[in-house]
């Protein structure tokens, strides 16, 4: 197991490069499932979800070749398995898209169910209403989900609620299925536009991606395709508020700027300066921030996954601010950890009222999630003295080369290994 160590307080400056998009790559390496022909998948992040992904792809068959770091090919004619076990799903939620895919490529799928962060219930129920809608029959049983069509139909979905996995999953299923499917009230997230790209570029008729209603013509053969993923908001998100929360100077480069409208309008109000550009964005901050209330909502709202970290920032702001979580039951287990540095939120249900303080002091915490896991390297970047963040495992599932690209930004932090004796940091 390893740790992070953080020697805070100093403020982060400098240009900083954004990997390829987690949640757009866990859906388009599935997707090659469905061409009868290899694939070049480009500006792939160095993640561990990635690499489950691939390793899930691997024990179906499916001939995996990396081209270099961020490029990997992917040969998908040999892969016979319709089975995705436990082992190779434990951790990652979008283990769920094999089932999709391997559905469109074999007519059956059989996959141990998704793990990912602990958010309280994350049900699969919209999932498997749209298999069910498309033709399949779905069984839950001794621990796996088992999903066989004779013939995958077009039809017309309406999802009970808003799910970037639901939406995605369908997607997957009906791109080769006879006729029309039509999702409504499907999700507008980037990666479900990229995928809807990806596929499209393989020959698929789908229109619609990232509005509220995806029309998929079904197609009998996908051609493979050489493409690139998307930058991750999520990670450009991630170091845009550390910029703020440090009181630094940081250009994010490799960024979409339209897909982080609702994280620079929040900055802005935040009391942050941001210049955008065409492909890189300018975080500074020269005061104490101020405070704002925050809603997270599915996109073009304002992301959940940057829910912890705008509140690292707003536990310093001047004034209370209120946070309420639109998405998910629970995604304030990270308080109690942020508490240990000295921050004030009382969470009430879905909210959190957030008493900025004048500064976090470092201490022990641990990511208890993905982004919770970067909440608390963010508020280790802030605060006064030595924070350590233990079970980073999380976070490596999302954030790639996490040390070297802040350390790029003038920041001490360091990953080491956690029984051993840790280096101190100097000068910090
Ligand atoms: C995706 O999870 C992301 N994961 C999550 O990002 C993100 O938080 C979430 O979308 C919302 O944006 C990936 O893309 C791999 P949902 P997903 O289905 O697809 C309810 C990160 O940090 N729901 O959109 O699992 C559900 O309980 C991760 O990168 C049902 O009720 O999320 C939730 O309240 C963590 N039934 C809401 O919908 C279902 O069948 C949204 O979930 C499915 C979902």
């Amino acid at each position: 197991m390893q740790k992070f160590v953080i020697k805070g307080g100093k403020p982060l400056r400098g240009s900083v490069r954004i990997g390829g998009a987690k949640n757009a790559a866990v859906a388009i390496l599935p997707a090659v499932l469905l061409s009868d022909e290899p694939c070049v998948i480009e500006n792939l992040p160095e993640i561990s979800d990635v690499t489950s992904i691939l390793k899930a792809l691997t024990s179906i068959g499916a001939e995996v070749k990396m081209l270099s770091k961020s490029s990997v090919s992917i040969d998908p004619r040999p892969a016979k398995s319709f089975t995705v076990t436990k082992d190779i799903t434990k951790g990652m939620r979008a283990s769920s898209y094999m089932l999709g895919a391997l559905l469109s490529r074999c007519n059956r799928a059989r996959v141990s169910p998704p793990g990912g962060c602990d958010f309280g219930v994350r049900p699969i129920d919209q999932h498997i209403k749209g298999f069910e809608a498309l033709g399949a029959k779905v069984i839950i049983d001794n621990g796996m989900v088992y999903a066989r069509a004779p013939k995958l139909m077009g039809a017309s979905i309406y999802l009970d609620v808003v799910s970037v996995g639901a939406t995605i999953n369908i997607m997957l299923a009906a791109t080769k299925a006879a006729g029309l499917t039509v999702i409504e009230n499907a999700a507008k997230e980037p990666h479900i536009v990229d995928l809807a790209n990806f596929l499209n570029s393989m020959g698929a008729n789908i229109m619609g991606a990232g509005t509220g209603v995806i029309k998929i013509r079904g197609v009998s053969h996908l051609h493979g395709s050489n493409y690139s993923i998307i930058p991750d908001q999520i990670e450009a998100g991630t170091y845009m508020v550390a910029a703020a929360a440090t009181g630094g100077d940081v250009t994010i480069e490799n960024v979409t700027p339209k897909h982080l409208e609702s994280i620079v309008a929040k900055l802005i109000e935040i009391g942050a300066d941001v210049e955008e550009f065409d492909e890189s964005i300018r975080v500074s901050m020269k005061s104490r921030p101020k405070k704002c209330n925050v809603k997270t909502m599915p996109h073009p709202g304002f992301p959940t996954d940057m829910q912890p970290q705008i509140a690292v920032l707003l536990a310093l702001a001047d004034g209370t601010s209120i946070v309420t979580e639109g998405v998910w039951d629970n995604r304030f287990r990270y308080v109690e950890q942020l508490s240990l540095m000295g921050a004030d939120i009382q969470v009430d249900g879905k909210s959190a009222i957030i008493t900025g303080v004048n500064h976090l002091n470092g201490a022990p915490v641990k990511a208890v999630d993905l982004r919770a896991g970067a909440a608390m390297i963010i508020a280790g970047l802030a605060a006064t003295g030595e924070t350590t963040v233990e079970e980073i495992d999380h976070i490596d599932r999302g954030y790639e080369n996490l040390a070297e690209k802040f350390k790029s930004l003038g920041a001490h932090i360091e990953r080491v290994d956690d029984f051993s004796e840790y280096k101190v940091i100097k000068n910090a």
